[in-house]
């Protein structure tokens, strides 16, 4: 038999591949309450404008009410042959209110339903996000305020290159987050134009008042040409953009726990509950929540790609390529809310190994920068030259196999014979990082200020 919303036109009814590949209803049911949302503000809005009796407007507002409650109540039976969320609501509608069903999809098509619905979904996502984020800025937060002091080594190319604070290495993560949920505001902030009255793309012939549903669903005004309405996804590629920049700042740390977390580093220690063992090597306690996070970042990364690819040939307005877009933000933003959450939860319960930390910052000849500003400031050497001093002792150090700091006076003064013993006053770790109090910099005093001014602005 023939389709019972669209079936007019056809003789026969679609054949099962044709059903399976054209049926949205095992996914876009998880938009069931913004697809009813939407329509009881179409359905208002029918009613406000005389278009359907106020009894009937009431009717479809009700009625869609008690669908919503079946459909959350987990007992409605979600039928494949009506494709998808939208004519499986409408249907149920029918079953339950009778004619007046048949009247809410007057002034209507299912492209601005589906385009409002989804971005209705999106819209939460952004607020549900923005708020994960929040929780996960403010365990670095804390993080950065216990460890203000705490030296450790910071790399370049993964190289020892100068001592910096711990807390200064977690308000590293707590500006790119900051970031992100900027990029995320102004997304949310372009995509809120309602699509609904857009019909099925130029727009209708009823007195329909656009203003009123975009009102109701809060968005901030109806979008203004319904081909675009009805054909625009930016909102879901801007959100797909925006959480591949943030999954992959997480995916950076991720890695870098991966490796602090190793025997041969030992700067942290991730608490039990994220963290796996191993079920033949008793010893083990793998990362497994960091790995985890790192891997499933690909997947938003790939519905990026992917919903990009998916709207790059369409010409206007709708086509039914389109139905692609839900699966792949289902599924990204899933998997950046477990992954910001296990993040937060990994950040806020780790330990950091302060010994660990203070001795390898000491390692790599990690304070030669400070020797050679001490050699420009204290003997008026050009940087150039004091670069080119400063080599020489530290090949000398590696050639007896020590620090710079266990070099005698003596042996400096081979190497250029101003150098006084003032100088191992720069050599140790700590003096290295609390000299470094530029605006922006790594000494301690410069993170308290920072750590203060994220709790301020965190709340
Ligand atoms: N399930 C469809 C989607 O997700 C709804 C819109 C269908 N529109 C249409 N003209 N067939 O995009």
């Amino acid at each position: 038999t023939s389709n019972q919303m669209w079936g007019g036109r056809f003789a026969a009814g679609n054949s099962d591949i044709m059903e399976a590949i054209n049926a949205s209803i095992d996914f876009d049911q998880r938009m069931a309450a913004q697809d009813i949302a939407g329509s009881r503000a179409h359905a208002a809005m029918l009613g406000a404008m005389g278009i359907v009796t106020d009894s009937d407007a009431t009717a479809m507002r009700e009625g869609l009410l008690t669908v919503l409650s079946e459909i959350e109540a987990g007992d409605f039976p979600f039928s494949k042959q009506l494709e998808d969320i939208h004519m499986n609501v409408e249907a149920r509608l029918k079953e339950i209110i009778g004619e007046p069903a048949g009247r809410l999809h007057t002034g209507r098509s299912r492209n601005d339903q589906v385009a409002t619905g989804f971005k209705l979904w999106v819209r939460d996502q952004f607020d549900a996000i923005d708020a994960a984020l929040a929780a996960l800025m403010k365990a670095f937060v804390g993080q950065a305020e216990a460890g203000a002091e705490w030296v450790m080594p910071g790399f370049t190319h993964l190289q020892v290159a100068q001592p910096v604070t711990w807390g200064h290495h977690m308000l590293a993560y707590a500006e790119m987050l900051d970031r992100d949920r900027a990029r995320f505001a102004d997304a949310r902030k372009r995509m809120n134009t309602s699509p609904l009255g857009a019909a099925a793309l130029a727009g209708t012939g009823f007195a329909i008042d656009r203003d009123m549903t975009a009102t109701e669903l809060g968005f901030d005004r109806p979008a203004s040409n319904s081909l675009d309405a009805v054909s625009d996804r930016d909102f879901a590629l801007e959100f797909l953009s925006s959480a591949s920049i943030c999954a992959m700042h997480l995916s950076r740390f991720a890695e870098e726990l991966v490796i602090w977390s190793s025997a041969q580093f030992r700067f942290v220690t991730l608490s039990d509950s994220f963290s796996t063992g191993s079920s033949i090597m008793p010893q083990k306690k793998n990362p497994d929540a960091a790995e985890l996070i790192r891997a499933k970042i690909g997947r938003i990364f790939g519905a990026n790609v992917a919903l990009m690819t998916v709207m790059k040939g369409l010409p206007l307005a709708y086509s039914k390529d389109m139905q692609e877009d839900k699966e792949q933000v289902f599924d990204a933003a899933d998997n950046l809310m477990l992954a910001i959450a296990a993040m937060e939860g990994m950040v806020s319960d780790m330990t950091a190994n302060v010994s660990e930390l203070e001795k390898a910052a000491a390692t790599g000849f990690s304070t030669a920068t400070d020797l050679a500003d001490w050699l420009v400031r204290e003997l008026g050497l050009p940087f150039r030259e004091a670069h080119h001093v400063t080599g020489a002792l530290v090949a000398m150090a590696e050639k007896g196999g020590c620090d710079l700091p266990d070099l005698s006076l003596e042996q400096m003064k081979t190497v250029h014979e101003g150098i006084t013993v003032s100088v191992f006053d720069v050599l140790g770790v700590h003096n290295s990082v609390a000299s470094r109090t530029s605006f922006g910099g790594t000494a301690p005093v410069r993170v308290r200020e920072q750590v203060a001014r994220w709790k301020e602005h965190l709340g």
